[in-house]
């Protein structure tokens, strides 16, 4: 297992181009399945969690085409006549779970395995089904698979109110709804780019969805979707990332490109509270380091709140903040594997239920510490960047499901990163 050995103490500074999202091209992924012929999806970033996703949509029948060097996917379902996700894959990447809704709409019957937990606690998917159910299909369970079908091979649509509003449940109905035989309407839709992104394409290829980037979602279900090609859009997460980043270490200058700071929702006005140097641009955003980080709590909500996929590396940046914060989740109450790991770095936080109460002004001095899932992981090598001395961060295969070229990237603006394999 590749491990980071991370020399602290660097400033950042240059320019870094933001890749395409996971979260919104993995349902692009999955909505390539309902159209007549194949889909080109462009933007697309080399993670690891792309590549496990094109092993699942395979297995289906499906034709998969990778070309990376331009970042551009194929997906040709013309052959697909399998429609199974199987164990093996859908327990390394849990988004695979979005087949359910694709193979429902694409032919009207799935059989999925359902995903496991993950390293923060049960990820349910209760709203996943009962959404399914509204919308006509029958639901069974069979030695840890969920057995969807479609009455005659085709849904007929329905009515459903999401609670909680659920990213990944909003992605399956949309998927199942599309090509239903009636109008479809969810309630409490979640309202991330990643769904608006998802809306906007199908449409492009002829679905019919209104109310993308509203909790209403009103779906009319259509015949065909058509071929074509359809656009993935830039990595918000990897965006707030490299901002915390720029915005902790000192003497820091970077520019990240290629970027949608529109997307961002909130998290941009939370950050300005950092009194960072901040200019914003349509696809750019250039962040400078002040001389102090103010305490600054955040409470994570659905968008456009403050994402819970930037907590982690917000209360790694409040270790460096001169005084007392506070970072609660409400989406995951147990995301918190990141904190024992920054206490080996000599962070002053503890743990109460949901919320982390950080005191600030920590001197980190590099340690080993270990990866536990994706945002934590990278939230141990940002603290490494601060960090005195060397950090090694152990089990760095969970930032290759999510950071493309993380190393790369970092390096290519000052950091003291080497990648070890083993
Ligand atoms: C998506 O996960 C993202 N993953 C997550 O990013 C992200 O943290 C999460 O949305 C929240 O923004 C992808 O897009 C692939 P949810 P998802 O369903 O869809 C509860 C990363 O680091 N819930 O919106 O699984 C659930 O327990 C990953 O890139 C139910 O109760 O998240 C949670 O409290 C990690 N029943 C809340 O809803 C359900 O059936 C939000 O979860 C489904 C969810």
């Amino acid at each position: 297992m590749d491990k980071f050995l991370i020399e602290g103490g660097k400033s950042l500074r240059g320019t870094m181009t933001i890749s395409g999202s996971k979260n919104a091209a993995l349902p692009l992924m999955a909505a390539a399945l309902l159209a007549d012929g194949p889909v080109t999806i462009t933007n697309v970033p080399l993670l690891n969690d792309i590549f496990t996703f094109n092993k699942v949509i395979s297995e289906t029948g499906t034709q998969v085409l990778f070309d990376q060097e331009k970042r551009e996917l194929t997906i040709d379902p013309t052959h697909l006549n399998n429609h199974v996700a199987p164990y093996d894959l859908v327990r390394k990447m849990r988004a695979s779970f979005y087949m359910t809704g694709a193979l429902l709409g694409a032919a009207g019957d799935a059989r999925v395995s359902l995903p496991g937990g993950c390293a923060w606690g049960p990820r349910p998917v209760n709203l996943h089904l009962e959404g399914m159910r509204a919308l006509g299909a029958s639901i069974e369970m069979d030695s840890g698979y969920v057995i969807a079908k479609a009455p005659n091979g085709r849904l007929p649509g329905g009515t459903f109110t999401m609670n909680p509003s659920s990213v990944g449940a909003t992605v399956n109905l949309v998927l199942a709804a599309v090509k239903a035989g009636g109008k479809s309407v969810i309630r409490n839709a979640a309202m991330e780019p990643d769904v608006v992104n998802l809306c906007d394409n199908l449409n492009t290829l002829g679905a019919r969805i209104s109310g993308a980037g509203t909790p209403l979602l009103v779906i009319d279900g259509v015949d065909h979707i058509a071929p074509g090609t359809i656009h993935n859009t830039p990595d918000r997460i990897e965006t707030g990332t490299y901002m915390i980043a720029a915005a902790m270490i000192p003497d820091s200058d970077v520019t990240l490109t290629n970027t949608l700071a529109r997307d961002l929702g909130s998290f941009t006005d939370t950050f300005r509270k950092l009194r960072v140097g901040l200019e914003v641009g349509d696809s750019t955003i250039r962040i400078r380091s002040a001389d102090r980080i103010p305490p600054v709590s955040i409470e994570t909500a659905i968008y456009p709140g403050f994402p819970t996929d930037l907590q982690a590396q917000w209360a790694t940046m409040m270790t460096q903040a001169d005084g007392k914060s506070t970072v609660t989740d409400h989406i995951y109450p147990d995301r918190f594997s990141y904190v024992p790991e920054l206490v080996r770095l000599g962070a002053d936080i503890d743990r109460r239920d949901n919320t982390v109460i950080i005191r600030g002004r920590s001197l980190l001095k590099g340690a080993s510490v270990m990866s536990t899932d994706l945002r934590a992981s990278v939230s141990l090598v940002m603290a490494g960047l601060v960090a005195r001395d060397e950090t090694e961060v152990l089990r760095v295969y969970h930032l290759d499901r999510g950071y493309e070229k993380l190393e790369d990237k970092l390096n290519g603006v000052g950091a003291a990163i080497k990648r070890v394999s083993g």
